[in-house]
């Protein structure tokens, strides 16, 4: 089985798939990571040194390489990494999707202490940054909203987020 974690940046992909993986006894992937590897550079610097129209190339490249492979894995994708190319659609074929939805201010929240590892909100001031997440969430929405089964995961520990899947997982093979 593949599952593929989808949603905005801070909404805790990462931690969520780590914890998923690891219950469930599958590898955990990380596709920013996948991509830092393969650049052999951080993510901010393939922004600043390619643009981002490179670095969406690398990501719909590599998602797709990682889609192709047999095992079972679990996998985090960026907060774009839905809305370019047909990754989205892609990913719907060849995996489970789960959305990890958060609304814009729990967002804002998490993303004050976290901006300076992520190219497109560093350069934003923390008065900025509510108006451009919610109109970005906006924009990408309806990408997310493809997703095989939608989770609201404000409030929740980790533990509980990756629990609450599990238990999504196990009902969907009755
Ligand atoms: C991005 C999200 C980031 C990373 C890149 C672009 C985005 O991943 O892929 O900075 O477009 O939302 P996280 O969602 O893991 O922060």
């Amino acid at each position: 089985m593949k599952i593929v974690l989808v949603g905005y940046m801070g909404s805790g992909k990462s931690s969520v798939g780590r914890s998923l993986a690891q219950r469930l006894g599958m590898d955990f992937l990380d596709l920013d990571t996948l991509i830092e590897q393969n650049e052999n550079s951080t993510i901010s610097e393939i922004f600043q040194a390619k643009r981002e129209i490179r670095f969406r190339k690398l990501e719909h490249q590599l998602l797709q390489e990682t889609l192709d492979q047999s095992q079972s894995f679990v996998l985090a994708v960026g907060g774009g990494t839905p809305v370019y190319y047909n990754n989205m659609e892609n990913i719907n074929a060849n995996s489970y999707s789960i959305y990890l939805r958060m609304s814009p201010m729990q967002l804002c929240e998490r993303l004050k202490q976290e901006k300076s590892s992520r190219p497109l909100i560093a350069h934003l001031s923390d008065e900025d940054l509510p108006e451009f997440i919610a109109k970005h969430l906006f924009e990408r929405r309806n990408y997310y909203e493809m997703a095989n089964f939608t989770l609201d995961v404000a409030q929740k520990s980790i533990e509980e987020i990756s629990e609450e899947i599990n238990l999504h997982l196990n009902d969907l093979q009755k």
